[in-house]
C-alpha cells in the first residue's frame, strides 16, 4: 500500500530489562489536573481504520489524531504549555509571590505583574515552539523563540500569531538548541526545553509528562481487547518515551512499543544499534521536519532503551504516501505525524518484518497522528489537495 519502499528495522535486544523510573505517576496526576482545567480542553479522537487493517493483514488499526489539540494542530500543545505553566509557578515560589499558582492563578492574570517580567524561549521545528508560545500567552511572560534555517515561513507565522518573537538560526536544529541556551543564559531567560540532556531534565520531565496525556485518552478511548503493537515516531524521543510509559501504566502486558524515526535523522535507531545515546551527524534533511533531530534526549533514551521492542528508519517518501491514504480515508494527517503509521504498513507488508515484530491478522495495532496540516501550504503540495475538516471520528465519542 504504501511501497515498496526501503526501510530499517532494529529489535531491540535491551527490551524488558529493568531500568529506571523517569516518568512519575504523581508527576502525570498532576499533570492531567491541570491540562484538563485549561479552556478549550477536549479529549481528541481516536479514529478506527478497518479498511486499511484489512489491507495490511492486521486485526484492528486504530489512530489517535491529533490535528485538533487546543486549536494548535498537534499533540506538542500538551508539553510544551504545561512546562511553561509550571516553570513559571515554581519561580513565584521562590521569588516569594505566590507558593503555589495553579495554571489556573496564572491564566486568570493573578500574578501577571511578576510572570511579565519573565521570559521563556526554546528551539523548535514548529510546534514545540507553538505550544510554549502558547502557553507563554495564556499564562502571561514574554517568549523568544529560535527556529533553524530549514523551518518553513509558515511555521514561524503560526508562533508569532501568539505573540512571541522569532529568531532564525542558521544550521540544524540542533544548532538552534545551542543558541537558545547560549542567549538565554547570557539574558536570564528560563529555557523551555523538549528535549534533556545532563543538567537540564525538569522541563522537559514536565513536557513529557503532559504528552502522557495522550496516550492516557488513547488508552480510555480503546474499546475490546487490549493493543498488542503500538506505533510511535521519534524526534528527540520525548513523545515516545511518553507513550510507552503510559501504555505499560494502562496496560498489562504492556504492547511491543515500536518507534519509527526518518531515515536520514534515526538517532534512537543508531543509540538503540550502539547500545547507548549517540548523535547522528549530517544535516537530517528530513520532510519530516519534527523529526529531524540528530540526539535522543537522554530521559527519553532511558525508558526507550529497555522499553522499546524495536526501532524503524523510514524515507520521507513513505510519510508522504501515508499521509495521501489517510487523505483518503478523510484524516488530515502532517508529514511529521505519519512515520509511526507509515512503520507498520512497511512492516506489516514485509514478511520479515512482520515474522520479527510478530504482526499477524490477529494484531491490535495502535498509531498516534501526532499532527494534523500544521504547515498548511506544505500539506497541500505534498498531498495534492487542501487539508480539509477531518471527518467526524467513527469510533470513539471525541
Ligand atoms: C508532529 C510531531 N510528531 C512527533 C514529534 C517528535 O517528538 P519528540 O521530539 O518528543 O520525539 C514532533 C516533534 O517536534 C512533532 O512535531
Amino acid at each position: 500500500m504504501l511501497g515498496p519502499l526501503p526501510f530499517r528495522l532494529f529489535a531491540n535486544p535491551r527490551a524488558g530489562t529493568p531500568g529506571v523510573v523517569v516518568l512519575s505517576s504523581a508527576g502525570f496526576r498532576r499533570a492531567k489536573t491541570e491540562i484538563t482545567g485549561w479552556d478549550g480542553y477536549a479529549p481528541t479522537p481516536l479514529r478506527d481504520l478497518p479498511a486499511i487493517a484489512r489491507d495490511a493483514g492486521l486485526g484492528v488499526l486504530r489512530l489517535k489524531d491529533e490535528a485538533d489539540r487546543f486549536g494548535l494542530g498537534s499533540f506538542k500543545a500538551l508539553g510544551g504549555a504545561y512546562a511553561v505553566a509550571n516553570l513559571l509557578a515554581s519561580e513565584l515560589a521562590r521569588r516569594g509571590v505566590a507558593p503555589a499558582a495553579t495554571s489556573a492563578d496564572l491564566a486568570a492574570g493573578t500574578h501577571r505583574a511578576a510572570t511579565q517580567e519573565m521570559t521563556v524561549t526554546c528551539a523548535t521545528d514548529g510546534n514545540h515552539g507553538r505550544s510554549v508560545a502558547w502557553g507563554a500567552q495564556r499564562f502571561g511572560c514574554r517568549c523568544i523563540i529560535f527556529v533553524h534555517a530549514t523551518v518553513s515561513q509558515g511555521r514561524v507565522d503560526a508562533i508569532t500569531r501568539y505573540g512571541a518573537e522569532v529568531r532564525r538560526v542558521a544550521g540544524t536544529y540542533d544548532d538552534s538548541v545551542r543558541e537558545a541556551a547560549r542567549q538565554a543564559e547570557a539574558a536570564g531567560w528560563f529555557v523551555v526545553s523538549d528535549t534533556s540532556y545532563p543538567g537540564y531534565t525538569e522541563v522537559p520531565r514536565d513536557v513529557m509528562q503532559g504528552y502522557r496525556l495522550m496516550a492516557d485518552e488513547a488508552a480510555d478511548q480503546w474499546t475490546g481487547a487490549p493493543p498488542t503493537h503500538v506505533f510511535v515516531q521519534g524526534g528527540v524521543g520525548g513523545v515516545a518515551a511518553a507513550v510507552s510509559v503510559q501504555m505499560r501504566a494502562r496496560f498489562s502486558p504492556a504492547p511491543a512499543l515500536v518507534v519509527v524515526e526518518p531515515d536520514r535523522a534515526a538517532c534512537l535507531l543508531a543509540s538503540a544499534e550502539l547500545g547507548e545515546p549517540t548523535a547522528v551527524p549530517g544535516d537530517l534533511d528530513t520532510l519530516m521536519a519534527g523529526l529531524a533531530c540528530g540526539e535522543p534526549s537522554l530521559l527519553a533514551w532511558q525508558e526507550l532503551e529497555r522499553a522499546a521492542e524495536a526501532f524503524m528508519a523510514v524515507p520521507d517518501e513513505a510519510a508522504v504516501a501515508c499521509m495521501r491514504l489517510l487523505a483518503a480515508q478523510g484524516v488530515v494527517a502532517g508529514e511529521s505525524g505519519v512515520a509511526g503509521l507509515a512503520g507498520c504498513l512497511l512492516a506489516a507488508a514485509d514478511p520479515a518484518a512482520r515474522a520479527t515484530l510478530g504482526l499477524d491478522a490477529g494484531s491490535r495495532v495502535l498509531a498516534f497522528s501526532t499532527e494534523g496540516a500544521t504547515d498548511p501550504a506544505l500539506y497541500e503540495h505534498l498531498v495534492g489537495s487542501r487539508a480539509s475538516q477531518s471527518i467526524p471520528n467513527p469510533l470513539a465519542g471525541s
